[in-house]
């Protein structure tokens, strides 16, 4: 049996044109494309770390990329917490690191 060949041009799962997108990453305009999440688009900028921890200041960026470990969080147009990971990058989005110190009774 011979495999089937169809011609690029008529491949039916071949996927479209990407859109450009544009976001604010802490006031430096960085392009992405549409469906790429803030986590993609920050990583493909050459970033690869946006926060700092609370406890030793230790550089944090993408660790699961799944979801679970908040490593990833960043403030999107206002909203405090959004894990970079799990949300896309909407054309337009202001995003901001956080860097958050640790309560007065923790010190
Ligand atoms: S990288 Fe783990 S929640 Fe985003």
């Amino acid at each position: 049996m011979a495999a089937r060949i169809v011609p690029a041009k008529r491949d039916p799962i071949r996927p479209a044109p990407a859109n450009p997108i544009v976001i604010s990453i802490d006031g430096d305009p960085v392009a992405g494309i549409e469906g790429q999440t803030i986590a993609g688009v920050v990583l493909a900028s050459g970033r690869l770390a946006w926060r700092r921890t609370s406890v030793d200041g230790r550089p944090r960026g993408l660790f699961c990329g799944i979801g679970v470990c908040f490593d990833c969080i960043v403030t999107v147009n206002g909203e405090r917490d959004v894990r970079a990971c799990q949300r896309r990058a909407g054309d337009g989005d202001v995003v901001s690191s956080q860097h958050d110190e640790l309560p007065e009774a923790a010190r």
